[in-house]
């Protein structure tokens, strides 16, 4: 990142995550468990001009990845054209999109054509039977359609996410291993995160990274960390044969002190952790006629107070001063 600004703990502004729609067509259980939401009125939601602006002026004090997120980005109308306008923008080295899949068959090439960088397709099982159970909607299918057209437009560095969960997908290692190779993507592992709406989340359905490991190495022998380069949240992994995976460790080794990331609601209220609670409301100011520089104030001098550590604080059973996590109960790294 190009950022001087550092936050208290002295992190750079790196990458915006930008949530177009807090709707979303999966139910997943560790994500969205009730049947009925109060969707946000449409006029709530930032519209295109406006998220161009904020983008730009994000970018003007040093972020450089924009990725676009939901719900679910792709229930957005006209989703090109505001990809369009980010690509555009000078300063945003990457421009990536977190995406279920099931939308993505028909908009893959129209979002490449648009000037997408690159899409990361969130799936968790290659098993139709657990997809449906876990997401309540039998759209499997149209999951790897998705993936296999944004193979077939070139979408380069496709990646593959994967939310592990003891006694669900945990025997699919290596399974989803295989099904990267051969649709060349990037596969990431999720520990299971006591976040957002994973209402039943428990420490003992948490595949940690320490075990996914072990499974790793006993099925494949051996494997070799592949230096960092960056502050993204996966560690990386190369198998003997050449492949790569990822693991992304937020519950049992959590990477806050390198977390330049913020988020962007679909409403316009600024949050600089996943955990957070309270946010900064950007969009009163962009809608009451705030110019740029006062933009730039607000965004800087939020950040430069910013003292965010939520996956630290919950592994550590101090967030709002009750007991998540026990240690005891992850198993670490040795
Ligand atoms: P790349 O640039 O492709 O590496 O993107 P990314 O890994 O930042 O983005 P992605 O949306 O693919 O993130 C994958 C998953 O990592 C998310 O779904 C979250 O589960 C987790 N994650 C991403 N960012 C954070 C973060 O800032 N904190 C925590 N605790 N988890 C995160
Ligand atoms: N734990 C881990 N990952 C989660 N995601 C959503 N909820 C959780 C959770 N509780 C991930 C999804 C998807 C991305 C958008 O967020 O798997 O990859
Ligand atoms: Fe960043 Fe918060 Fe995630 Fe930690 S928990 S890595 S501070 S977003």
């Amino acid at each position: 990142s190009v950022s001087s600004v550092r936050d208290v703990f002295d992190r750079p502004m790196g990458a915006l995550r930008i949530s177009l729609t807090d709707r979303c067509n999966l139910r997943c259980r560790y994500c969205m468990p009730e049947e009925e939401y109060a969707w946000l009125p449409r006029q709530d939601l930032l519209t295109f001009e406006e998220i161009e602006r904020i983008t730009e002026v994000f970018v003007s004090v040093g972020v450089d990845k924009i990725r676009l997120t939901g719900g679910e980005p792709l229930l957005r109308r006209d989703l090109p054209e505001l990809v369009r306008r980010l690509a555009g923008v000078p300063g945003v080295k990457d421009l990536a999109m977190t995406t279920n899949g099931v939308l993505l068959a028909r908009h893959a090439e129209p979002l490449r054509e648009a000037g997408l960088h690159r899409v990361t397709v969130s799936l968790d099982t290659l098993r139709p039977d657990r997809f449906a159970e876990m997401t309540r909607r039998g759209t499997h299918d149209e999951v790897l359609a998705g993936i296999a057209a944004a193979v077939a437009t070139g979408l380069t560095d496709l990646k593959i996410d994967t939310v592990m969960m003891r006694g669900y997908n945990d025997d699919e290692l290596a399974d989803l291993i295989e099904f990267g190779r051969t649709v060349s993507a990037e596969v990431r592992f999720i520990e299971y995160m006591d976040v957002g709406g994973a209402t039943r989340w428990q420490p003992e359905k948490v595949l940690s990274r320490a075990e996914i490991l072990q499974e790793i190495s006993s099925r494949y022998g051996s494997y070799e960390e592949v230096r960092r380069t960056d502050s993204a949240p996966a560690d990386r992994f190369r198998l003997p044969d050449g492949t790569v995976f990822g693991i992304i460790s937020s519950t049992t080794q959590p990477f806050c002190a390198s977390c330049d990331r913020s988020r962007l609601t679909a409403d316009g209220m600024w949050l600089r952790c996943l955990y957070a609670i309270t946010g900064t409301d950007l969009r009163t100011p962009l809608r009451s006629g705030a110019t740029d520089d006062e933009l730039r104030t607000l965004i800087t001098g939020t950040w430069q107070r910013r003292a965010d550590r939520g996956a630290v604080d919950r592994l550590s059973g101090r967030a709002d001063g009750q007991v998540f996590v026990s240690l005891e109960s992850l198993k670490r790294d040795p």
